[in-house]
């Protein structure tokens, strides 16, 4: 079968997210034993409900502090048994304009898009490089890729996850494992609920395919890197935006 993730363990951070949930879902579908986390147990409780078996609520932790991020990677090995795939998907926005954002908004938004996937990965990686396997897959954004408006310190932070996965993945090559970056463009979740009417049509009208996508287009993505059919894929970043961006 192909994209067979049977016996496979995944730690997925901010797993009780749009996107989060669906890729336990998507991972969960293939067979893989998927540990959730996220800041608060209780946006787990409906996506363990739903998945019944092979699926554990890890301890809950806000991953922004580094003795959080280490007991985090404890207790998913110790929990799960070892972690073969590690997703990185929890992430904020905190938007306005360049010159009237304060420091703080820079640094939080840097703090858990960038520094937590850095030190989550350090964590885990030195575990997987025994095992000689592992799969790590970080979520980006296009908005790393191209830029946006408003955004200067979320952008900036996918920006930096993308450069960061592509030296992760020089370093690891030779030691079965792979680091990889999905990169979704517009999707419909919470985080995209909130824009104006006005800036979701201005932004409809940059989309080749002509919609936005779903979490489940993001997670596909994140499935196919999880598997040893992805094997000879590293460094790379998979660009998941109908079109929006071609790179
Ligand atoms: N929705 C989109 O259009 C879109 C587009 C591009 C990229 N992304 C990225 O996809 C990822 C998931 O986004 P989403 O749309 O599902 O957002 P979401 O807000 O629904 O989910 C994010 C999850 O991360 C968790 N989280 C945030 N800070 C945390 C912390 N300090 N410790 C632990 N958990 C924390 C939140 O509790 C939440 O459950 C993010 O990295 C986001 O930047 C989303």
């Amino acid at each position: 079968m192909l994209f067979n993730l049977s016996g496979k363990t995944v730690l997925i951070t901010g797993a009780g997210g749009g996107i989060g949930k669906a890729i336990a879902r998507a991972m969960h579908a293939q067979g893989a034993i998927v540990g959730l986390s996220d800041v608060k147990e209780e946006f787990l409780k409906d996506i363990a409900a739903e998945l019944k078996d092979r699926v554990h609520i890890l301890p809950s932790f806000d991953i922004v502090q580094e003795e959080n991020v280490n007991a985090l990677a404890e207790k998913a090995e110790e929990i799960m048994g070892k972690v073969d795939i590690l997703v990185n998907n929890a992430g904020i926005t905190r938007d306005t304009l360049s010159v009237r954002m304060p420091k703080k908004d820079w640094d939080d938004v840097i703090a858990i898009n960038l520094s937590t996937p850095f030190m989550l990965s350090k964590a885990i990686l030195s575990k997987m490089m025994k095992r000689k396997y592992g799969r790590i897959i970080n979520i980006a954004s296009v908005v790393g890729v191209m830029g946006n408006a408003g955004q200067v310190n979320y952008s900036a932070s996918k920006g930096g996850l993308i450069a960061m996965t592509k030296t992760l993945a020089r370093e690891f090559a030779n030691r079965g494992i792979t680091v990889n970056a999905v990169a979704p463009g517009f999707i419909a979740t919470k985080m995209t609920d909130v824009l104006p009417e006005d800036q979701k049509q201005k932004l409809l009208s940059a989309i080749p395919v002509g919609k936005m996508g779903s979490a489940e287009d993001v997670a596909n993505a994140v499935v196919f890197l999880a598997t040893d059919e992805a094997a000879y894929i590293t460094g790379q970043t998979v660009n998941v935006n109908g079109g929006m961006i071609m790179v």
